[in-house]
């Protein structure tokens, strides 16, 4: 029994030693953990239970049979974060280069099936050389056999992806179908083509980083959601980005001890909007105000940052946020902040997170690259997804609700449940320079009766009683109580119950 007991030991210890010494030095000296120490900080101590350790490849290819690690490159289980349940793999690229195989894939499957089936997320923590080449087609099988699943998971559990190595040609697809990519500063890429690639097809020259690195996807193609430093940063931020999110589309959305007054008084915030309407001021400063503790998740931060999105907490319960931010483009609505917002509003939805939305927006963002890129159809994504959500909608009308964004940003018109508006807020077709100067071509060399019809315009429509009068606007606040009014309305909220007709699915613009 002894030597059964320490056979076992030696078979965990072989396994645990992953591709070796020099190999995991390597990855050290490239400023990278292993998948196993990635897993150990993600992780509460202690809590990770091991799937398939012994699990070898199948391979007899290219002498293959005589190279079989146990695990095959990936690490899989599950365990917790905070007490909460989660299913992670970690791809190990001391194991021929983290490649996929057919069992590597057979792996992750395994547990995004439980994951499926027991309503937990996934994390993936990718960090590959891609196919496995000796597998051939078996490897790209195995591929689709991922993406297949996280399709199916898509809307049924959160799932993230943290790419920490390599990530390239058809293997960015399974992050790309996933809620949240997070990178890690110089030491991860992403592309479907290499540099090799693109240089003997189009001539270009350029990095890995440039082509594909965490700069790249957080301010330019948008692929990712966050970058950080160093893999120690990123694990311990995906931390606290789970305490912020449901388990699944069943489960509840979570709810932590607070400490923080929801009646809190912010008297700052009655001067928050400056007396000059084309002064801007950072929305943030709301946005971490009305937060529980001031704590303020923020996704895409470098990305279309004249829209804000994350998530906070309020009476300890997780909000989405979406908020015009007046210091970036005015504030304007343009495709990448319709497609950046549209797709965390549908997040959401789909985990049951209510949605706070602070509306400060002078309209949509004119021009002929805007149109010719297609901001109809890419507009149309964010009142879409608004419309169809039905989780428990609070807004906040701040400044300029001008037109069509003004619709767009959960209306009421759009069943927002409570649309505040600030004394502040000026609901309208436009503003008031852009109205008179339609409205009174004839007078534009006249001056004084331009400032006149200016006044008026302002006096009529620069306010939220319009709406107001309407029941567009539900109540007008005292922006110092705006804590205290939506923290309110989502309790009054908690039993929403609100269903779309059925459908297989809907047909959205995309
Ligand atoms: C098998 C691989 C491998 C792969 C790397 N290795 N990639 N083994 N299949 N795809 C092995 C190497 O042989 C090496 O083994 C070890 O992993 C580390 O690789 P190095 O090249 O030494 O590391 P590094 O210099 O850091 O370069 C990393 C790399 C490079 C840039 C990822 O290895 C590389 O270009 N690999 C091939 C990438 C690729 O073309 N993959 C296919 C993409 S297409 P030893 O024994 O020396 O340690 C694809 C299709 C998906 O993935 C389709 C989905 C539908």
């Amino acid at each position: 029994m002894r030597d059964i007991l320490a056979e076992l030991e030696a078979q965990r210890a072989a396994a645990r030693a992953g591709g070796g010494e020099r190999r995991i030095a390597a990855q050290h000296a490239k400023g990278k953990l292993t998948a196993r120490e990635r897993i150990e900080l993600l992780l509460d101590e202690g809590s990770f239970e091991e799937f398939d350790m012994f699990v070898r490849h199948r391979c007899t290819d290219f002498g293959m049979q005589d190279e079989r690690p146990a695990g095959d490159g990936v690490v899989t289980g599950w365990g917790t974060i905070n007490g909460r349940m989660v299913y992670v793999f970690s791809q190990d690229f001391t194991v021929f280069g983290g490649s996929l195989s057919e069992a590597h894939a057979e792996k992750i499957c395994k547990i995004m099936d439980m994951a499926i089936q027991n309503g937990a997320p996934v994390i993936g923590i990718n960090d590959s050389g891609g196919a496995r080449i000796q597998e051939g087609v078996a490897s790209l099988a195995g591929y689709a056999a991922v993406f297949q699943r996280n399709i199916l998971a898509s809307g049924v559990v959160p799932q993230i992806s943290l790419i920490m190595g390599p990530c390239a040609g058809g293997a960015v697809y399974s992050p790309a179908m996933t809620d949240f990519i997070f990178m890690v500063k110089d030491t991860s890429y992403m592309f479907v083509t290499g540099p090799e690639v693109v240089r003997t097809v189009t001539n270009e020259v350029v990095s890995a980083e440039e082509l594909g690195g965490a700069r790249t996807h957080t301010t330019r193609s948008s692929v990712a959601d966050g970058a950080f430093e160093n893999d120690v940063e990123l694990l311990s931020e995906m931390r606290r980005l789970f305490d912020f999110l449901p388990l699944s589309n069943r489960g509840p959305v979570p709810v932590r001890p607070f400490f923080d007054d929801p009646a809190r008084i912010e008297p700052s915030l009655d001067t928050l909007i400056p007396e000059n309407p084309n002064q801007p001021y950072d929305i943030k400063e709301l946005i971490l105000k009305v937060a529980d503790e001031g704590d303020f998740f923020e996704i895409q931060a470098d990305f279309a940052a004249n829209i804000v999105i994350g998530f906070i907490r309020i009476e300890g319960s997780t909000v989405g946020v979406v908020a015009n931010q007046p210091m970036v483009l005015a504030g304007c609505l343009d495709i990448d902040a319709s497609r950046k917002a549209a797709r965390f509003v549908r997040f959401c939805d789909a985990f049951g997170i209510p949605i706070l939305t602070f509306v400060d927006v002078p309209g949509f963002l004119p021009g002929t690259e805007q149109e010719y890129r297609g901001i109809i159809k890419h507009g149309a994504k964010l009142l879409f997804a608004y419309g169809e959500a039905t989780v428990p909608k609070v807004t906040v009308l701040l400044r300029k609700c001008y037109g069509g964004a003004y619709v767009v940003m959960a209306s009421k018109h759009l069943r927002g449940d409570f649309n505040y508006a600030w004394p502040t807020a000026e609901v309208a077709v436009m503003g008031a320079k852009g109205a008179v100067e339609i409205l009174h071509r004839a007078d534009r060399d006249d001056p004084e009766r331009i400032a006149r019809a200016t006044r008026e315009y302002e006096k009529r429509f620069a306010n939220p009683f319009v709406a107001a009068e309407r029941g567009f606007v539900d109540e007008v606040i005292m922006p110092h109580s705006t804590r205290r009014r939506v923290a309110r309305a989502f309790a009054s909220l908690r039993t929403k119950k609100l269903q779309n007709p059925w459908k297989k699915h809907d047909n959205m613009p995309l």
